[in-house]
């Protein structure tokens, strides 16, 4: 059970999205002119540019059901066309999800330009694993938590151990005290206390370092080797944020296959996920390695040894 005293003095705080912290609640207004009207979620897509914060009657709707009940229940179909449908969990997806359809972005000779991506948020396509950008021929594959029946209410919402972590909280992590949200993790059902750390241990070395590491290590690895293959094929480009770098696709580049488009649009999938492997590792392995194998060699399931001497890197001339 949440408490409420707390929960309500936490949604009291309206911040912008720089401002937040694991200790501060969000709530999600639209500002019309100057006046901010609170934005319920109705399962359409919300309209409007500043999405900075929301409250309970955000997601619940206590007035015409008699009880807290929540507002979005139903089935929520991505741009895709594919059905979300994990009970309470529909309500995150109403917001928590792509808002293009992979098929109308990445086409041959498309234009980039800084936003380039499924936009932002695209946490409901990758736990059901869909909506990204599928090399004809690489067999992708999803993991367990593609499965998970309450998905984003079971690990982010677990009972937390502090209210900056789990509950309505929603956060997975305090990095300020170094703490994690491991109590869903470890349900009897899913992998019933074995768990002790976000960035799990691998099943495999996927970055291919030669070593098997954390999940999370591992696709920060896969992902700094996409990174560069891109910067070299002038797909994306560095900038220089706040001091921190930063890189986004090319402005104004355009690209002459899908396929040079669609390794742009997985990098991008993945970092806007943000959840570095944990949603749906399976299919975040698949995204990057097909994306790395085609850049490299053009073939998206990496072409035999005996012609990829690993020393030589090639980019194809497909770009
Ligand atoms: C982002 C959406 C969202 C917002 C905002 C939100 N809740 Fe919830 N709340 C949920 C979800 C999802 C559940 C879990 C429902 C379920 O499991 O069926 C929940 C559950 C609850 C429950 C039932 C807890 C239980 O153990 O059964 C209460 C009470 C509650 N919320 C109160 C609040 C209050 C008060 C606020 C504002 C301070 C609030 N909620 C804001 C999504 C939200
Ligand atoms: C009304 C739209 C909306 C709903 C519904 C919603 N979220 Fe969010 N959520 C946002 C926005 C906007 C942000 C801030 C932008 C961002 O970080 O992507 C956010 C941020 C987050 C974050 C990151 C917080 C941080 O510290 O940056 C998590 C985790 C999260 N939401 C989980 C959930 C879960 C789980 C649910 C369902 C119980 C949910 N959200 C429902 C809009 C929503
Ligand atoms: C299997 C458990 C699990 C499920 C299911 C799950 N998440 Fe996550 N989520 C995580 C973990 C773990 C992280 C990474 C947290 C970290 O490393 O700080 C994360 C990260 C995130 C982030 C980025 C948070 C940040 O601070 O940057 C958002 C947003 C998010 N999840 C939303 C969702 C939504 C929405 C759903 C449902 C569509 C969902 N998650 C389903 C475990 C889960």
């Amino acid at each position: 059970m949440i408490k409420l005293r707390k929960a309500s003095s936490q949604f009291a705080a309206t911040r912008a999205r720089s401002c937040y912290n694991n200790k501060t609640m969000f709530s999600l207004y639209i500002f019309v002119g100057t006046k901010p009207l609170i934005a319920y979620v109705t399962g359409e897509p919300a309209d409007g540019n500043y999405f900075s914060s929301f409250a309970c009657f955000t997601c619940h709707q206590p007035h015409s059901n008699g009880n807290f009940q929540l507002r979005v229940r139903n089935a929520v179909v991505l741009e895709d066309g594919t059905l979300f449908d994990r009970g309470p969990a529909n309500t995150c997806a109403t917001c928590h999800h792509s808002r293009s359809d992979v098929s109308e972005e990445v086409v041959d000779d498309v234009e980039l330009d800084s936003h380039y991506g499924p936009h932002h948020s695209n946490q409901a396509d990758m736990i059901i694993g869909t909506n990204a950008y599928e090399y004809d021929g690489y067999q992708y594959t999803n993991s367990a938590h593609a499965l998970a029946p309450e998905a984003c209410v079971h690990c982010h919402m677990s009972a937390s151990l502090h209210e900056s972590v789990g509950g309505h909280s929603w956060n997975m992590r305090n990095e300020e005290h170094d703490w994690e949200n491991i109590i869903g993790c470890n349900a009897a059902e899913c992998h019933d206390g074995e768990i002790t750390t976000l960035d799990t241990e691998a099943e495999d070395d996927f970055d291919g370092d030669g070593e098997t590491e954390g999940i999370q290590t591992e696709i920060h690895g896969l992902l700094e080797e996409l990174t560069e293959l891109l910067l070299a094929a002038n797909l994306i480009e560095e900038e220089i944020e706040e001091g921190d770098t930063a890189y986004a696709p090319v402005e104004e580049r355009v690209v002459s296959t899908a396929d040079s488009a669609g390794a742009v649009y997985n990098w991008a999938f993945v970092e806007e996920d943000r959840s570095d492997g944990v949603h749906n590792t399976n299919y975040t392995v698949g995204l990057l390695k097909s994306s790395i194998n085609f850049l490299e060699t053009g073939d998206p399931n990496g072409a035999p040894a005996a012609t990829k001497p690993s020393s030589i890197r090639k980019l194809v001339s497909a770009h």
